[in-house]
């Protein structure tokens, strides 16, 4: 099948290869014209896992094709799909201004009948306005062209995006056109060979299951931060509690971890948009209103046991920080609303000298520091280090932000004899408290016994 994707983001460029992996012939658009000349030379914009030989594979047998030609992308395909980025605005909705433009510049465009199909995260009622759109222009020219719009929502994860994409738990399609669900079957049968993945249901359901979804997820994490700061208080260990309520089916084992609050490009945005859509129908979403507070908390939970460690945030003045991990969750050199970004704000308004280092993720921390505070305050506050060894060179505490393999299994008894304060603050807890004591190290967890 001929496919155009118009967005060549994390989903567009992970859907437009795995789709071309599978025999498709596929065109990725995108209005930034220097990532499409980075994807035309062979170079990746974005660190996935396995994503850069996919694409050369699929580049070189001439499958997948990048543009940024409107004319071209529109002129290509039968199924148009939109992963275009849908970021908050000023008041949390998402901001449909990308996906708007994209369907108008379909509808300026289509000679041949197409499916359009919303794969980007869009409130409720947005396919309405996609077909809308696209109407509209075809109305101002004049011109009948049959078209319809589906929804598709996508589930990936960043980290393990090609393998959650290939082996997709489910493949939900929102659709009120048979012929439009037929050639959704037909594209997605390759990733749902053996056992049927593809739940099909009306528009605005399939709108809102994205929404549901991610914020469950949310709701989950958000719960168990909540119960891993009681369980500090009472004495009682979040990691035995996780591990006794997860063996429960009806709970499940995923989900469940404590650590520095939810970051990445969807969760809090997305229990934002979701919670803006309630209001606008009059209903106070009072869960999901919580889950946002209790995580916005939660990214300061370890600068605060830093400054109980200190005795006050004026004894953090001139402290020598480490930091491991910067990148919202480990696998990506995605910083967006990384918790790591609020942990750094904090300790550069402390005064504290922060040395970090994560295997990906440093350049795009930089490019994303300099941009908020100014690249000279940055150069005076922050060390980027070349390993984890030369991070706690010279620190007085280390602190685990991003839970990266290689940080797993550190050396504690050279950590002990390197950090002056003789301290680990794990907001990830990836360690045993009492194999770190033993090293001569104090620890401290997320609703830990240490
Ligand atoms: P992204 O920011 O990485 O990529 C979006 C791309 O769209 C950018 O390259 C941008 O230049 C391009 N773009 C914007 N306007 C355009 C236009 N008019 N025409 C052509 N290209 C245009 O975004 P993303 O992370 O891939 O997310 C895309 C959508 O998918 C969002 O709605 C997001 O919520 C959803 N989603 C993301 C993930 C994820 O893991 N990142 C997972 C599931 C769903
Ligand atoms: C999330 C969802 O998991 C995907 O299904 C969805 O498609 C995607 O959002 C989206 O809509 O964009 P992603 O943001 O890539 O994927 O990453 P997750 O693995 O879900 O992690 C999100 C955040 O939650 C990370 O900061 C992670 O550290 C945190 N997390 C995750 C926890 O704090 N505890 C957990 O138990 C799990």
């Amino acid at each position: 099948m001929k496919i155009t994707i118009i967005g060549t983001g994390y989903v567009g460029l992970v859907s437009g290869a795995c789709f071309a992996d599978v025999g498709n012939t596929v065109l990725c658009l995108d209005v930034n014209d220097e990532k499409i000349s980075m994807l035309k030379n062979g170079v990746i914009p974005i660190h996935e896992p396995g994503l850069d030989t996919m694409v050369e594979r699929n580049a070189a047998a001439g499958r997948l094709l990048f543009s940024t030609s409107y004319d071209e992308a529109i002129a290509h395909a039968e199924c148009v799909f939109l992963a275009v980025g849908t970021p908050p605005d000023e008041d949390g909705s998402a901001d449909l201004t990308h996906i708007l433009a994209a369907a108008r510049s379909i509808g300026q465009r289509i000679e041949q009948p197409v499916v359009v199909v919303d794969k980007s995260t869009v409130p409720v009622g947005t396919a309405d306005k996609v077909r809308a759109a696209i109407q509209g222009e075809l109305d101002k020219r004049g011109s009948k062209v049959a078209f319809s719009v589906v929804s598709n929502p996508e589930f990936l994860k960043e980290g393990a995006a090609i393998e959650d994409f290939m082996r997709p738990d489910r493949i939900v399609v929102g659709s009120d056109d048979a012929n439009a669900t037929r050639l959704m079957r037909q594209l997605y049968a390759p990733f749902s060979r053996n056992h049927e993945k593809l739940v099909e249901m009306d528009v605005r359901s399939a709108e809102l299951t994205k929404y549901a979804a991610n914020a469950m997820l949310a709701t989950r994490i958000s719960f168990m931060n909540e119960l891993a700061n009681l369980a500090e208080l009472l004495g009682a260990d979040i990691e035995s509690v996780r591990h006794g309520m997860g063996l429960d089916p009806r709970i499940g084992s995923q989900f469940l971890y404590a650590g520095m609050g939810y970051g990445g490009s969807c969760f809090p945005k997305d229990v934002k948009a979701l919670v803006k859509t309630g209001a606008a129908h009059e209903q106070t979403l009072h869960i999901l209103e919580a889950t946002e507070r209790v995580n916005d908390n939660q990214k300061n939970v370890l600068f605060k046991k830093l400054c109980r460690f200190y005795g006050g945030v004026e004894q953090l003045k001139d402290k020598t920080i480490a930091l491991w991990g910067l990148s919202f969750k480990p696998n990506t050199d995605d910083m967006r609303e990384a918790p790591s970004l609020i942990l750094l704000k904090e300790l550069f308004a402390a005064g504290c000298r922060v040395r970090a280092y994560d295997p990906v993720a440093s350049s795009e921390a930089l490019r994303v520091l300099e941009r908020d505070h100014g690249a000279v305050h940055v150069e005076e506050m922050l060390t980027i280090c070349s390993s984890a060894t030369a991070a706690v060179d010279n620190a007085d505490v280390l602190v685990l932000v991003t839970e990266w393999k290689e940080f797993r299994a550190p050396d504690f008894r050279h950590l002990a004899q390197t950090l002056r304060g003789k301290a680990i603050f794990d907001g990830r807890n990836i360690y045993d408290p009492a194999e770190v004591a033993a090293a001569g190290l104090s620890y401290e967890g997320i609703g830990r016994i240490s």
